[in-house]
Formats: C-alpha cells, sequence, structure tokens
C-alpha cells in the first residue's frame, strides 16, 4: 500500500517535469523524498570502470554481498578496457531502461556522464557517484566516497616523513605522478600532497630534478601503470645521470609498482615511494621496505556507505550528507556527500591498520 503511494508520487512529480518544466520537478524533490521510490526487494545497477587497481576487483563482490543483505538485488558492471568511456555509458543507459532503481557509480571518465545521468533524473532514479565523482552535471544526487584530499595530504606527508627516516636533512631530489586526468579524484589527491609539498618545494628542501610539477605536467594517461614506468624511466634518463632520487610521490600502488619497476631497471633504488589503496601486491614490498606507505581505504565499508544510502531513500528518509566544496564540488555543484576517513599505512602500523582485513593484516604479518 505504502510502495503505491510512493510510486503514485513519483508519477505525479514525473508528470510535473513534463508539463511544467524542470522548476516545479525540482520543488517536488526537494520537498519530499517520497518522489523518489526504491522498493525493497528492486534492482540497483552498480556501473564500474575498468579493472585500472584492485579496489575495483574487490568492489564488485562488495556489493553483492552489502545489496543482498539489505534487501536488494545487484545488477554489476564493469566498463570494459578498451572502448572503456562508451561501454560505461551504454551500460547506465541499459540500467535506466531496465528500470533498475537506483544507480551508483564509479565513473570512468566523470565528465562524459551528464546524459546518462539526465537520463537517469528523468526517469526518477537516484544517482549515486561512488569513490569518483560525476562532473559538468547537476542531476548527479550524491556522492560516497573517502575524502580524496586528506588521501593526497597523506601521500605527501608521509613522503615527507619517509624522506626524513632515511636521511635526516634535505635538500631532498623528488619526484611527482599523479592520476588519470579523467578520474576527478585525481587532481585532488594531488592538490592534497602538494598543499604539504609545495611549501617544501619553495623553501628548497624538496627539488624536482625534471622541473615537472604541475597536474598537467605529472598526470598518467588511464592510471595505467605502462604510462607512469615510461614516464620514470624518461626522467631517470635525463635528470639522474649522477644525481639520486630520494623519494617519489605516487598516486596509488599500482603506479608505485611501476616507478619502483622504472628505478631497478634503470639499476637504481628509491628509498621512498607512496602508494594507496592497500593492494595485495604492495603490502610486502611496504613490510620489506621497497615501498614506503598506503593508504587503507576499506572497498567494502565504502560499497557499505552506499548501499546504506540507497536503504535510507528505501524508507523515504533524507540520507546524511555533508556539503564539502574542496573534495565534492563537480563544476556545477557541491554533491552532497558522505565522506569517510582514509588510513596511512606504513611498516610501523600495517599489522594493526588490517586489523579487520584477514588477507591484508596475514600479508602485513608475514613481513614483520
Ligand atoms: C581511486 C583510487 C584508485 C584509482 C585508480 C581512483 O579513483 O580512488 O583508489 O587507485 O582510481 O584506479
Amino acid at each position: 500500500m505504502k510502495k503505491q503511494l510512493i510510486m503514485g508520487a513519483s508519477v505525479a512529480a514525473l508528470a510535473a517535469l513534463t508539463l511544467t518544466g524542470c522548476s516545479t520537478a525540482r520543488s517536488a524533490s526537494s520537498s519530499s523524498s517520497s518522489s523518489v521510490s526504491v522498493p525493497k526487494g528492486s534492482t540497483i545497477g552498480v556501473a564500474l570502470p575498468a579493472k585500472t587497481s584492485q579496489n575495483w576487483v574487490l568492489a564488485k563482490a562488495a556489493f553483492e554481498a552489502s545489496l543482498a543483505k539489505a534487501g536488494f538485488k545487484a545488477d554489476v558492471q564493469y566498463a570494459a578496457a578498451t572502448n572503456t568511456v562508451p561501454d560505461q555509458q551504454n551500460q547506465i543507459s541499459g540500467m535506466v531502461t531496465k528500470g533498475d532503481k537506483a544507480i551508483i557509480i564509479a565513473a570512468q571518465d566523470g565528465s562524459q556522464l551528464g546524459t546518462q545521468v539526465k537520463q537517469a533524473k528523468a526517469a526518477g532514479i537516484p544517482v549515486i557517484a561512488w569513490d569518483r565523482n560525476i562532473t559538468g552535471t547537476a542531476d548527479v544526487d550524491y556522492y560516497v566516497a573517502f575524502n580524496n584530499y586528506k588521501v593526497g595530504q597523506l601521500q605527501g606527508q608521509a613522503l615527507l616523513d619517509g624522506l626524513k627516516a632515511k636521511k635526516a636533512s634535505g635538500p631532498y631530489n623528488v619526484e611527482l605522478f599523479a592520476g588519470a586526468s579523467t578520474d576527478a579524484n585525481a587532481p585532488v589527491f594531488f592538490n592534497g600532497a602538494m598543499s604539504v609539498l609545495q611549501p617544501k618545494i619553495d623553501d628548497g628542501t624538496l627539488k624536482v630534478l625534471s622541473g615537472q610539477t604541475t597536474f598537467k605536467q605529472v598526470n598518467t594517461d588511464g592510471w595505467l601503470a605502462q604510462n607512469a614506468q615510461t614516464r620514470m624511466s624518461n626522467i631517470l634518463q635525463a635528470n639522474y645521470g649522477t644525481a639520486t632520487l630520494d623519494g617519489v610521490l605516487s598516486p596509488n600502488d599500482t603506479l608505485g609498482r611501476a616507478i619502483i619497476q622504472a628505478n631497478q631497471t634503470a639499476g637504481k633504488t628509491v628509498p621512498v615511494v607512496t602508494g594507496q589503496d592497500s593492494e595485495t601486491a604492495s603490502i610486502p614490498l611496504i613490510m620489506n621496505g621497497t615501498q614506503y606507505s598506503t593508504i587503507y581505504k576499506d572497498t567494502s565499508v565504502e560499497a557499505q556507505a552506499a548501499v546504506d544510502l540507497v536503504s535510507t531513500l528505501s524508507k523515504g528518509d533524507k540520507p546524511k550528507t555533508v556539503l564539502d566544496k574542496k573534495n565534492n564540488y563537480n563544476g556545477v555543484k557541491t554533491v552532497p556527500a558522505v565522506e569517510l576517513t582514509p588510513v596511512l599505512v606504513t611498516k610501523e602500523n600495517a599489522v594493526s591498520a588490517y586489523a579487520n582485513n584477514p588477507t591484508l593484516e596475514a600479508l602485513a604479518k608475514a613481513g614483520q
């Protein structure tokens, strides 16, 4: 009975949209959450990007478990490795057409989904950007992610701390890497890191021999390891014939391992490399000192936070969100967000940081 009423309200809101245009529909949906209907038992779409890092691989099972437990059906799809953006666009349109009742999206390219989220909005389907924001549109309803700026700050501070631990005083030679320019997170990570590192570049503590210090110069196309490895090799060849590279800001573990590999191939050791994601391939490297740090962003917790939001909508309640412009402004609006707290992990705290995750905890313990 209640469901019918809610759906009736949704139809009324859509009718208002058709008859009188957006403004009426907007006020209808903001004055009452009953214009959105996400019944228990309905199917929730989850559109994930290409598997460029382990977190995306883990995401499918995490969503399927959380959605099942909350009483929803899961429709989880990955964008293909090639033709990735159109593939994801088609998947999201398909979710709208099929009638998925909410759509959770981790964007391959956050600037290329305006048409699809508009389509969802017109059909009364709430859109939740997950981990990566969707930019240039007012039609994204919520954003669930770790605090990305904080991730960057932790990475920048870890680079400084790691350098100090290896060599008491500078100057230190460092190189900087960032993620893909198509990922709204990548500049936020980089800006967070640079908020810590730029003052140290300015006062001469840090030297960047390549001279490449802007996001435009240091981003890594597609977050692909091969691209970071090639750039690192080229920088070593051009700038580090006799000079020593003391540390590298790497935005995640996959690229960190590629950066380490490039140094090893050149017959060099780089003492401090940062990371992110707590990938199983990087934990042993952290424990044996090859990589200095990573960040723990528990994928299950992040998926659960999005599913909790869906459950809240399902009850007709208003989700608790924050408006955090620095992290979550998408070029059109600050997307109401659920923000989770990332944790910095080094060899020192790895065992305790991974206490809730048997796989990671075992890897940390094995490397002690
Ligand atoms: C995620 C990172 C991940 C990167 C590459 C980012 O959007 O937040 O955790 O390392 O994408 O896949």
